[in-house]
């Protein structure tokens, strides 16, 4: 028996996430989901920390996550999501972030020019170093006097798996992405390793932006990258504007990976949404394709494969929410995905 960890968490995070185990349940694969519904920002506030170590056992039992968002206005602390989403990402080790974009149809693209709209890259993101590390601290706090250090972490080993990663998820090319011309010892380190593992796969083009620039070329040529790896700050600023590009943030899916261990937490790019929670506004098709990068990690290729063509169908004739020129609520556009499944 295959059994997936859910955590629903915070927002729109629930109302996206039931559609992903409802589209993931209607193909029959006998997957069993194990919801845990208390991960939250109200159990934060009650409890001072959402995710107890008996819950964290069961998503490492698991054969893969199913995150919806953590996060929400009521809870500041970047406490709460370091206990739970960055807790699984480091414990879990899930170094690589995988985080795809495919333009789902043409009028989504906020892109004027038609022959610019070829979309589909992927970000490759490192997701257990960089900034997020949690190395630092602030020097009298809350006086005039404050000064705030958060040191960015690169290590050969993680930049290293992180690049071999990225260049086996391509088909066309890689393109490095760091700032190096102004961040200099992690710079020196990404362009080192870059430097003698893109010469391992000749059959690829190999390139590097600094991060200015790459973010100018995904608005200005976002048909000119496939696979796009960087650290973990700006893998999270980049996949967010490949995804607007790629037609909005809600279509966006991500896996976060960790390829030796075989573990995976799989979770929209978006955030909890607090704007629109109970709406029925949010968009499913970022959790419902996430479900999709599960499936195909779960050996389930075909299905997976059902899933993305009924989004795409789906989306095609504007069987959607709002944000995609549809008129369907959530659970209607979820609903309108599984029919097209049948
Ligand atoms: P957000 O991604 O939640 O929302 C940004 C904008 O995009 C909002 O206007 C929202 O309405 C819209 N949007 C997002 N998802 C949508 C969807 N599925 N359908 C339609 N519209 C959608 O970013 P934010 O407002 O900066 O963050 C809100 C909270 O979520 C914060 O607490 C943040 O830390 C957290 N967050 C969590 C994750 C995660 O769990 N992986 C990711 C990003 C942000
Ligand atoms: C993401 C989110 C998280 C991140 C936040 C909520 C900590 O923005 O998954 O992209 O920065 O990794
Ligand atoms: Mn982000």
């Amino acid at each position: 028996m295959t059994t997936v960890a859910v955590v629903p968490g915070d927002g729109i995070g629930p109302e996206v996430v039931a559609e992903a185990v409802a589209a993931v349940d209607e193909l029959g694969l006998g997957i069993d989901f194990d919801v845990l519904d208390g991960i939250n920002a109200r159990t934060y506030r009650e409890r001072g920390a959402a995710m107890t170590d008996a819950d964290f056992d069961r998503v490492r039992a698991a054969d893969g996550v199913l995150v919806g968002a953590i996060g929400h206005p009521s809870v500041p602390d970047p406490a709460y999501g370091r206990g739970v989403l960055l807790r699984m990402r480091f414990e879990l080790d899930l170094y690589a972030n995988y985080r795809p974009v495919r333009l789902l149809h043409d009028r989504l693209s906020p892109l004027r020019d038609p022959t610019r709209r070829g979309i589909d890259c992927a970000i490759v993101r490192e997701n257990t170093e960089g900034l997020y590390a949690g190395i630092g601290g602030a020097l009298r706090p809350g006086t005039d006097a404050e000064v705030a250090v958060d040191t960015e972490v690169s290590t050969h080993s993680g930049v290293t798996r992180v690049l071999r990663f990225a260049l086996s998820a391509a088909t066309r090319s890689v393109c490095m992405v760091d700032k190096a011309n102004a961040v200099e010892s992690g710079g020196g380190l990404w362009q080192r390793c870059w430097d003698r593992e893109r010469r391992t796969r000749p059959d690829l083009e190999t390139r590097h932006l600094y991060v200015d620039v790459a973010a100018m070329r995904l608005v200005r040529d976002p048909d000119s990258f496939d696979v796009i790896v960087t650290n973990n700050s700006y893998g999270d600023i980049l996949s967010d504007l490949a995804a607007e590009v790629g037609g909005g943030l809600g279509c966006a899916a991500s896996a976060n990976l960790n390829p030796e261990t075989g573990a995976g937490l799989y979770e929209p790019v978006h955030g909890s949404a607090p704007d629109i929670a109970g709406t029925g506004l949010a968009n499913p098709v970022g959790a419902v394709l996430s479900a999709a990068l599960l499936l195909d990690r779960l050996g389930h290729a075909g299905p997976a494969r059902s899933l993305r063509a009924a989004v795409r169908e789906t989306v095609e004739a504007a069987r959607c929410t709002p944000d995609l020129g549809g008129d369907l609520d959530t659970r209607a556009a979820g609903a309108a995905i599984r029919a097209a499944c049948r």
